[in-house]
């Protein structure tokens, strides 16, 4: 899938003379830095990167979803360390073999990215780094905002199924989603609600919202937050094609935008987690505000992914050659 080979000269003169240009406003600003891999010697690394994940998306452009979601999968279990992306070993099992991760997809696009890379800059690009970048790709080809990504991470050494504990469940309200945000990792609210916007792309299977349609209470009602006509098509979805079947987690789930928040705003939030957020006093607030102004709304998430890209790094680690096994 990776060809390097295409980047073409231009592309190569342009890293070359932003090097020149960064590395003399480059100085010591703690962990990571936008220029790490320049400074490293390889000043292609962004472009590989935006090259294997144009080529993945263009053949299938549900991917920049399923690529944004590893890396939050990522950064909330043990930190950005590209911990998801080790297999499991006979007799352990990772992250990636652990219920919530088992509907991930994307791995195959990291695979390609990492072997793009290790022709150019062999050892050099750790996957952590991969992930987030790929996930900053994934944002603004599907149409949402352009952020710079520090980079300069290590890949750990453990991946746990346990761990995965750590991952907020579909069916939390606002209070136990500001716990695990706010109160645990020091998120603002605002950017716990912008983050949550991420689902503008993607889809969920039944099995996560389907506690919605029915049995929803002692009488057996669909959740009354849940617009009727949605919740009736949703039945139908889940009815015909059970736990597997998938529905769109909003209207445009292609097209990062706000449909996600104006859909809030009329019941058709998806997951429990979703509708959550305009129900709750604490977080409708910013529901209504990105719903309305998309710059606020792409500003904001952009600040949530630049602190989410950066839940305890860590300081001892490694650059793996195979984002699946350690080195
Ligand atoms: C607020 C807490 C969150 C919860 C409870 C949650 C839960 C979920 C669930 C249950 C799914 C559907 C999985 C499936 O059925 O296959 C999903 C999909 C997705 N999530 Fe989240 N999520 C949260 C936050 C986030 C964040 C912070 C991001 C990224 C910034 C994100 C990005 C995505 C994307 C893009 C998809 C669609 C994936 C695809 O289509 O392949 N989620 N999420």
């Amino acid at each position: 899938m990776a060809n390097t080979n295409r980047l073409s000269s231009t592309s190569v003169m342009m890293a070359v003379a932003m090097m020149v240009v960064t590395a003399a406003a480059w100085g010591d600003t703690g962990e990571l830095s936008t220029e790490y891999y320049y400074m490293q010697g390889c000043p292609m690394a962004e472009m590989i990167v935006r090259d294997v994940m144009g080529d993945a998306i263009m053949k299938d452009p549900t991917l920049a979803a399923s690529i944004l979601r590893l890396h939050f999968h990522d950064c909330f279990v043990q930190g950005c360390d590209a911990s998801l992306l080790l297999d499991s070993t006979p007799g352990h099992k990772a992250e990636k073999d652990a219920p919530p991760n088992r509907t991930l997809r994307g791995f195959k696009v990291i695979d390609a990215i990492k072997e793009a890379l290790e022709e150019q800059c062999p050892s050099m690009v750790s996957c952590a780094d991969i992930l987030a970048l790929a996930a900053r790709d994934a944002v603004v080809m599907a149409g949402g905002p352009y952020y710079d990504v520090p980079t300069g991470r290590k890949d750990g050494f453990r991946s746990d199924a346990a761990d995965t504990a750590a991952l907020p469940a579909a069916t939390l309200n606002a209070s136990a989603l500001i716990d695990v945000f706010v109160k645990q990792r020091d998120f603002s609210v605002g950017e716990m609600v912008a983050l949550s916007g991420g689902h503008t792309l993607g889809v969920a299977h039944c099995a996560n919202f389907k506690n919605r349609l029915s049995n929803f209470d002692s009488a057996n009602q669909v959740d009354p937050s849940l617009e009727p006509s949605l919740a009736a098509s949703l039945s139908r979805t889940c009815g015909r094609g059970g736990d597997g079947a998938t529905a769109p987690l909003d209207m445009t789930s292609e097209a990062f935008d706000t449909a996600y928040f104006s859909g809030l705003q009329v019941n058709r939030g998806l997951l429990t987690s979703d509708q959550t957020l305009a129900d709750s006093p604490e977080t409708a607030m910013f529901v209504n505000m990105f719903a309305e102004d998309p710059d606020m709304f792409f500003y904001t998430f952009q600040q949530g992914m630049l602190k989410m890209g950066q839940l305890d790094l860590k300081e001892q680690g490694d650059v793996r050659k195979s984002c699946r096994v350690l080195n």
